[in-house]
């Protein structure tokens, strides 16, 4: 539990003072209780939550005005380069990196629930062939549940547990599904003997007429990487409809289905996909001066910039820049869209339009360059977003599961018409 400061915010209404009290983390603002409002028949108004903590947790730390992003107090550039993923995956499941021991066991329990029941399989041929890989995503997640009922028991911590395990496990192998259903090839199945990332990129990019097909290790070690910058990030949108949903004591599995609904548009996670649209669209960099007119005029969004939290810069683009680097010279690529993209950035980091509203390139903004690199075509981008963080989702429903939490119910301020009656 959070500890109670002492202190007390006064809130005067209507002449009446109400004393509210003051809570402190161990980082991170302290957050005054407003609870107690509602006995002098008020709601407190926050759209968008600018201000409003929605919960307590132990996961993820923000602080966006200095750029730190801690998981479990471990900050991201350390994981993401001294940490696989899923050493990653079992710090924000079970609060603590695994030692060799538990790794080993963690990524055999992982590898032993990467196939899907074989009638998932026949889910996809309701989708038609060009549907975007998000859709299929938000279908087939979201119908694992008539699969496990026997372990749906939300009050059963086994049952907590094993379902984290089998998401973690089974969104590559769906991703990648969605990825071959949508280009008509057949689905290949996972490989246990293969690491996480190049079990994802063997199932992307193996076909039955390539037997030898081998995962180069830059792309698997990038991909990895990639999954890692992504695995979670405290409060944000989709989290949030995970546990909003949860609270509502739905099962976890329809619970994920919602968080990729909500990081699927482009102000959350469908921006990796925007920026490359974008990029496409400015086409060179003779066009980037005019294209930041239209953004002034606020015709367009600079996509891949801007952050609710990160107001100095997002940690986790400053590792994804460094690896986006190393991949394209590893692969010898000299992609004219790198440059394009760092015109971007000069321009946006100098001029006072956005230095003023403190937009910084995001982690949007270099992951769909490599993603590109790695061969992965534009529509999965988001897709990838979603893998990754369907650890962090099943994170904070677990922690919101393993103690008291009331379900979600926000108030609103009504404007519409009042009371009337129906004249004929
Ligand atoms: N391009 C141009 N102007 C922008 C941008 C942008 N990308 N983002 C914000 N602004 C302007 C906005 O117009 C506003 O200007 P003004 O004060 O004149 O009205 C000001 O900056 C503040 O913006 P805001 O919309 O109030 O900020 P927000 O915190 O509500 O929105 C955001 C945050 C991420 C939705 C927004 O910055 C955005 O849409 N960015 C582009 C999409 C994007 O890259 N999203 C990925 C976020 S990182 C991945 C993830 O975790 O989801």
């Amino acid at each position: 539990m959070s500890e109670a400061t002492g202190k007390k915010a006064v809130l005067e209404l209507d002449g009446k003072k109400i004393e509210l009290p003051i809570y402190s983390g161990t980082l991170g603002p302290d957050v005054v209780d407003v609870k107690d409002v509602l006995a002098s028949g008020h709601f407190t108004f926050d759209p968008g939550f600018m201000a409003t903590a929605s919960c307590e947790s132990k996961i993820t730390f923000i602080d966006g005005d200095k750029g730190i992003l801690l998981h479990r107090g471990y900050p991201i550039d350390q994981l993401a380069t001294q940490a696989s993923y899923l050493e990653t995956c079992y710090l924000l499941l079970n609060g603590e990196l695994p030692t060799a021991a538990q790794k080993a066991d963690f990524e055999v329990k992982v590898s032993q629930h990467t196939m899907v029941h074989d009638q998932v399989s026949r889910f996809y041929n309701g989708f038609r062939r060009d549907a975007h890989p998000m859709a299929i995503m938000v279908g087939v997640v979201g119908a694992l549940s008539a699969f496990y009922h026997n372990n749906l028991d939300i009050e059963d911590v086994n049952h907590r547990e094993i379902t984290a395990i089998r998401l973690v496990a089974k969104i590559p192998t769906l991703a990648a599904w969605s990825y071959k259903y949508t280009v008509g090839q057949p689905f290949v199945y996972p490989r246990n003997d293969l690491s996480y990332a190049e079990n994802f990129l063997y199932m992307m990019f193996a076909t039955p007429a390539d037997r030898d097909y081998k995962v180069n290790p830059v792309l698997a070690k990038a991909m990895d990487r990639i999954f890692t910058l992504h695995a979670d990030h405290e409060q944000n949108a989709s989290t949030s409809t995970v546990r909003l949903a949860g609270s509502t004591g739905a099962n976890p599995y329809a619970c994920i289905a919602a968080g990729i609904s909500a990081l699927w548009g482009p102000a959350h996670g469908g921006a990796n996909e925007a920026v490359l649209k974008m990029l496409d669209e400015i086409g060179s960099v003779d066009n980037v001066a005019e294209f930041m007119e239209k953004v002034k005029r606020k015709e367009v969004k600079l996509m891949g910039f801007g952050h609710r939290v990160y107001k100095n810069f997002d940690p986790r683009a400053k590792v994804m820049k460094q690896t986006c680097d190393e991949v394209l010279a590893a692969l010898g690529i000299n992609d004219p869209q790198l440059q394009l993209a760092m015109e971007l950035e000069r321009i946006a980091l100098s001029d006072p339009y956005f230095v003023e509203r403190k937009l910084y390139p995001n982690v949007d903004f270099y992951s769909g360059i490599i993603l590109k690199a790695i061969g992965i075509p534009t529509e999965m981008f988001t897709v990838i977003f979603a893998l990754a963080r369907t650890v962090g989702w099943i994170s904070h429903w677990l922690e919101m599961h393993s103690g008291p939490y009331k379900i979600g119910r926000p108030r609103q301020l009504y404007t519409g018409e009042t009371q009337r009656d129906i004249k004929r």
